[in-house]
C-alpha cells in the first residue's frame, strides 16, 4: 500500500530529518508540505519531490493523505495534531508532545477518539547502542539496574532552527514551554524510561537561564541549563543534566550501573557501547555513532511511523509514554 505523507512545518527537523527518512522509505508515494512560512514549504516541495499547500486545512482535509508528521513549534502541535488525528490522520508528533499536560491530555482523548496512531518522536531510543543497551537490560545481562547517570547537551538551538538568531523560538516560554528541559532533557527521560522498563517517581531539580540571551540581549526566559536527581518508581537512582551551553562537542553519554557492572553509552569516539564487568572483563561494541545537529543519519523513527501503519500495530512510543515524560519535566521545572 502506498503512502501519501503531509508534513506540517517545513523547518530544520522538517527537512535534515522527515522529509529525507520519508523519501527514503519504499512505501511512501507521494509528500505533501506545510508551513505557515510558504517560501519554506515550497522549498522543501523542491528538494525532496513532492507539492506545498498554502492552508493547514488542504492538508489535514486531503482524503488522499494517510499520515501526517507535526514539524511545527511545540505551542501549537496539540492544535495540528490533535485536528489531524480527528480528520482521519495518523500522526508522528515531534517532541515535546505540547506545551502543558492538560493540552496534551487533549491529544490523547483525539487519539482515543479517532482511533489513529500518534506517535511521539523520540527517537533517542532508536539508535543502535540505545538498542543494544535495551537488549543487554532486559536479558539481564548484567542483574538489575541500581542506579544512572545521564546528560544531554550542545551549544543551543540558535545555530540549528530554520531562523539562524538568538530571536529563535526555542528561547519563548509562550512557544517553547520548557527551554532545554522539554528540548533535550525529555529525550533522555523518555530513554530512562524505556531502558529501565521504569518511570521517574520523584525529581529534585535546578534549572536556570545562566548565559543564553534574548535578541535584546536580556537573559532568556526560559532555563538553558538544568541538573537533577532522580527516584523511579522501582527505586533506582539517577542523575541528569541538560544544557544548551555546552560550548565544545555534544555530550549525548548515559551510564547505567547494575549489580553485575556498567554500561557507557556514548562516551568513546569508536565503541559507542561498552561493558565493564565486575570480574574486570571489559566489552567493546561499535556500533553508529549517535545523530548529531552535524551527523544527520536515518532516525529510523520515519520508517517505525509507517511499520506501524502497514502493519496496524501500536506505534513504538506511544502518547501515553510521552505524556508521562511531560509530566516529568513539569516536575523539574516545579509545575
Ligand atoms: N526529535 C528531535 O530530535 C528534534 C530535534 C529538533 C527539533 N525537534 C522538534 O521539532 C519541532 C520543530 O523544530 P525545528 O527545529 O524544526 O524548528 P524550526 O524553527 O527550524 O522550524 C519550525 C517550523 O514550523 C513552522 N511553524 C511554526 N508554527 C506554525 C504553524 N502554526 N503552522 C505552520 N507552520 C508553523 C515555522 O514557520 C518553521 O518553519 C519542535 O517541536 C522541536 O522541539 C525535535
Amino acid at each position: 500500500m502506498g503512502i501519501k505523507v503531509g508534513i506540517i512545518g517545513c523547518g530544520s527537523i522538517a527537512k535534515f530529518r522527515h522529509a529525507p527518512e520519508y523519501q527514503a522509505n519504499p512505501h511512501v508515494t507521494e509528500l505533501v508540505f506545510y508551513d505557515r512560512n510558504a517560501a519554506r514549504a515550497k522549498e522543501l516541495a523542491l528538494e525532496f519531490g513532492g507539492c506545498y499547500v498554502e492552508t493547514v486545512d488542504e492538508l489535514i482535509n486531503d482524503p488522499t493523505i494517510t499520515a501526517i508528521s507535526d514539524c511545527s513549534s511545540n505551542e501549537v502541535h496539540h492544535i495540528h495534531t490533535s485536528n489531524a488525528l480527528l480528520s482521519g490522520k495518523h500522526v508522528l508528533c515531534e517532541k515535546p508532545l505540547a506545551i502543558n499536560v492538560a493540552f496534551a491530555e487533549k491529544m490523547l482523548e483525539a487519539e482515543r477518539k479517532s482511533g489513529k496512531k500518534l506517535m511521539i518522536d523520540h527517537n533517542q531510543r532508536f539508535t543502535k547502542a540505545h538498542q543494544k543497551a535495551k537488549e543487554l537490560l532486559d536479558q539481564k545481562e548484567l542483574g538489575e539496574v541500581l542506579t544512572f547517570k545521564t546528560t544531554f547537551g550542545h551549544q543551543g538551538p540558535e545555530g540549528w532552527g530554520v531562523d539562524k538568531s538568538n530571536a529563535t523560538w526555542f528561547f519563548k516560554k509562550d512557544r517553547s514551554y520548557s527551554g532545554v528541559a522539554g528540548d533535550l532533557g525529555i529525550h533522555k527521560i523518555d530513554l530512562i524510561h524505556y531502558l529501565l522498563d521504569d518511570e521517574i517517581d520523584v525529581v529534585h531539580a535546578f534549572h536556570g537561564a545562566l548565559d543564553k540571551v534574548d535578541e535584546t540581549g536580556e537573559k532568556i526566559e526560559v532555563c538553558d541549563n538544568v541538573v537533577c536527581a532522580l527516584k523511579t518508581k522501582r527505586g533506582r537512582l539517577g542523575t541528569a543534566s541538560f544544557s544548551w551551553t555546552y560550548y565544545g562537542a555534544e555530550d549525548n553519554s548515559t551510564t547505567i550501573y547494575c549489580e553485575g557492572g556498567i554500561i557507557k553509552i556514548y562516551q568513546h569516539p569508536e565503541a559507542q557501547l561498552i561493558i565493564e564487568k565486575k570480574d574486570g572483563t571489559v566489552i567493546k561494541y561499535e556500533l553508529e555513532p549517535i545523530q548529531t545537529n552535524e551527523n544527520q543519519t536515518n532516525t529510523g523513527v520515519i520508517d517505525a511511523f509507517i511499520d506501524c501503519i502497514i502493519n496496524d500495530r501500536e506505534p513504538p512510543v506511544t502518547g501515553k509514554q510521552a505524556l508521562a515524560c511531560l509530566k516529568v519535566i513539569d516536575q523539574i521545572l516545579g509545575l
